[in-house]
């Protein structure tokens, strides 16, 4: 087997890395460089921070605070705009996944034209683009080291995945100071979000060997201080050790591929509006469960490398314990299932054929160990609703 491996050419990770980001930018041989974030980054001081430093380093900044959560098609009209009323020639994500998607999708939008709906998966686009920083607050998608972006079509409510080298940042400032703010509902979201890109890259079809390295050492981290983080926020070595982990887990993915509970998710955050952490958190314990007795040994090596099972246990008990694990991190982290979240238990039924036709169409269920039908799929959605 041949396999490639992309990595954005620059990682810049710890405490006190934004302070690099001028340098990091004008690095690239950018000197106008327009700063795509979103409006609690823009307020918080944040965003004005990022601008001081880069003035200082003799870069022409501009702001863009216009980023949506879960960014849609619409939203990218102004940014399209504001990346050519500045003449922008480099785009900085700074925030959680949805300003770094904002930023990868203008980088290629505000040079190509078209719309993102022309580029949804399977197409891989490669084509022109403007280079993207990306400087995560959140830990996380791993956005700020993967060649995706997630735009949701404003018309139909789908969450669709485009995928590319353009999409690949230039350079990543990876600062965890940066998400000390995040409350406790966000650092869990996040953060299983993390845990789910490592699992899913290491039990997928499209694994190779250097995925299954960052996969492990990412669960392997998120094992020891996922919980703490999410218990004590002010928990600096375990907010440090996320956000490296975060990071890693967006590398191997970006090398193998996201699975099962990612293809389930997107219809759910696209249709019901729940953030893209919690909606991976309410499926992956019933998609693991689902999943298992094909490749138990690679959901065993998961559940070995969180440290929720030793050598002792044979694989199939391993992975057995991994979906007890999930299902108590759950219950622990306080996920709450679509119908407690408040959705309408008939708008879920109703929407569920849709939702199975647009996970599978996103291509990501082929790379599950279990391949599921429409129909399993379907049963899933139906499992979990309460
Ligand atoms: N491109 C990829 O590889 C990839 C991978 C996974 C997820 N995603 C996408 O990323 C998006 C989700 O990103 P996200 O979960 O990071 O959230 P987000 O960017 O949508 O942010 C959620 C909320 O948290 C706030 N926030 C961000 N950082 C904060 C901080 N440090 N302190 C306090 N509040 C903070 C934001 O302002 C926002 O209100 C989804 O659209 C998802 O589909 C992309
Ligand atoms: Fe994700």
């Amino acid at each position: 087997m041949t396999y490639s491996v992309s990595v954005p050419p620059r990682l810049v990770i710890g405490g006190g890395s934004l302070d690099s980001i001028g340098e990091v930018v004008s690095g690239l041989g950018a000197s106008r460089p327009l700063v795509v974030t979103d409006g609690f980054l823009a307020g918080n001081g944040v965003a004005d921070r990022v601008k001081d430093i880069l003035a200082s380093a003799g870069l022409a900044a501009e702001v863009f605070s216009g980023t949506v959560p879960d960014p849609t098609s619409v939203s990218l009209d102004a940014g399209v705009a504001a990346v050519k009323d500045h003449d922008a020639d480099a785009v900085i994500g700074l925030g959680g996944g949805s300003p770094i998607d904002t930023a990868k999708a203008l980088a290629v939008l505000s040079v190509r034209g078209g719309s993102m709906h022309d580029l949804k998966a399977p197409v891989k686009y490669d084509g022109p683009a403007l280079p993207v920083i990306a400087v995560p607050t959140t830990a996380g998608t791993g956005s700020e080291a993967t060649q995706v972006t997630v735009i949701t079509d404003t018309e139909t409510d789908e969450k669709m995945m485009c995928a590319g080298p353009s999409y690949l940042p230039k350079a990543a400032v990876v600062d965890h100071e940066l998400t000390h703010s995040m409350p406790r509902r966000l650092t869990a979201d996040t953060g299983i979000d993390a845990m789910t890109h490592a699992v899913e890259a290491y039990v997928s079809k499209q694994r190779q060997g250097f995925s299954d390295a960052m996969a492990l050492q990412a669960l392997a981290t998120i094992g020891t201080s996922l919980r703490r983080c999410v218990e004590n926020g002010t928990d600096v070595e375990a907010r440090a050790a996320m956000m490296e982990a975060a990071t890693f887990a967006g590398i191997a993915f970006s090398n193998s591929s996201v699975a099962l509970v990612h293809a389930m998710s997107r219809p759910i955050g696209g249709h019901f509006h729940v953030a893209h952490g919690m909606a991976n958190a309410m499926l992956f314990p019933a998609v693991t469960e689902f999943s298992l007795g094909m490749d138990d040994d690679r959901y065993a090596a998961c559940a070995r490398a969180l440290g929720v099972a030793g050598a002792s246990e044979t694989d199939a008990d391993a992975a057995r314990l991994l979906v007890d694990f999930l299902k108590q991190v759950s219950a622990d982290f306080d996920v709450p299932t679509p119908e407690s979240f408040g959705i309408d238990r008939d708008e879920w039924f109703a929407k569920i054929p849709l939702m199975a036709q647009q996970a599978i169409a996103s291509g990501s269920p082929a790379n599950n160990p279990r391949v599921p039908s429409a129909e399993e799929i379907e049963a899933i959605y139906a499992k979990i609703y309460s």
